[in-house]
């Protein structure tokens, strides 16, 4: 069976729901801004990602609250201050970032309400937070409203003009190592996820290669009742069918695929290759 929900005819029931529970995971843009007044914000919003590298644009999207339509302070503080200081989400301040999305008023500074630690920024007025170990600097470019009734989100297009990096996080050549930045990101109602050796795995896909695809895998193995897409991927990501090298195995179909599967899950996808020949 499989649920509709037909937004079009004005089914909206659950939709905030089903939206943030099925686009996840979410990276978390732990935003600073200040008011005209000088009155400083910090809140988060997972509606957030790059989208440009030249320009470097990252974009969230603070949405206006379903129960009375009204905005955030974080938009209200763009449009009359067009500068911010975006900051990641970690393991060790994500329970501090949660506190900091209380609906504080206007004039709380949620620097000092969740515990944090104000740093001035070098080229934008809002505070960068110094217990997060990556920090971009941004001009707000542009905000784009998306709507104006409740649940109405509003694109603010930051452009980053100065990036810090905590070089504790980095590993080997000066690249961010993800276990040691270990970010933390949104997924639906009160869950989050964590970067642990347990959870990522690494998906190898040399550029200089143009992989075969599936559609071109011999049909037994195409078809096969025993590997999955995934496995299939794999063998599809060499550029031809390899040549036979090993000797003649005297295994049934049903047996080679089981046995390319396990040498798969082993990582040995040219042996796997030599079984099903
Ligand atoms: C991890 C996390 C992610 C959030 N993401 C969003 C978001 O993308 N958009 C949004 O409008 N609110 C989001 N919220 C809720 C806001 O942080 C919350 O409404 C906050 O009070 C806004 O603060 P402000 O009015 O000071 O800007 C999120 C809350 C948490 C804890």
């Amino acid at each position: 069976m499989i649920k509709t929900i037909d937004v079009v005819s004005g089914e909206t029931t659950g939709l905030y729901q089903y939206l943030s529970a099925a686009i996840t995971p979410r990276p978390i843009a732990f935003v600073s801004t200040i008011d005209q007044n000088g009155n400083k914000n910090l809140s988060p919003f997972s509606f957030f990602n790059v989208f440009s590298i030249n320009p470097p644009i990252l974009i969230f999207s603070p949405v206006r609250r379903v129960r009375n339509n009204t905005s955030k302070h974080t938009l209200d503080n763009v449009l009359q201050v067009k500068e911010c200081v975006i900051s990641l989400v970690t393991k060790n301040i994500a329970q501090q970032v949660s506190l900091s999305s209380c609906e504080f008023d206007a004039e709380t500074n949620e620097f000092e309400k969740a515990g944090f630690t104000e740093v001035n920024s070098d080229l934008v007025n809002p505070p960068r937070v110094k217990e997060s170990p990556i920090n971009f600097e941004c001009k707000v470019n542009d905000v784009i409203h998306l709507g104006e009734e409740g649940g109405a989100g509003s694109l603010v297009l930051c452009e980053v003009l100065k990036m810090h990096i905590d070089e504790s996080i980095l590993g080997e050549n000066n690249v961010i190592d993800p276990f040691k930045l270990n970010i933390v990101s949104r997924l639906g109602s009160n869950w989050y996820g964590k970067t642990t050796k347990e959870s990522l795995y690494e998906i190898v896909k040399p550029i200089s290669r143009i992989g075969m695809g599936i559609d071109n895998l011999p049909e037994n193995i195409r078809n096969s009742k025993i590997l999955t897409g995934s496995e299939l991927a794999i063998l599809a990501s060499a550029e031809s069918v390899p040549d036979k090298k090993s000797e003649e195995n005297n295994l049934n179909t049903t047996e080679k695929h089981k046995k390319a599967k396990r040498l798969l899950k082993e990582g040995k996808s040219e042996d796997a290759w030599q079984i099903l020949l």
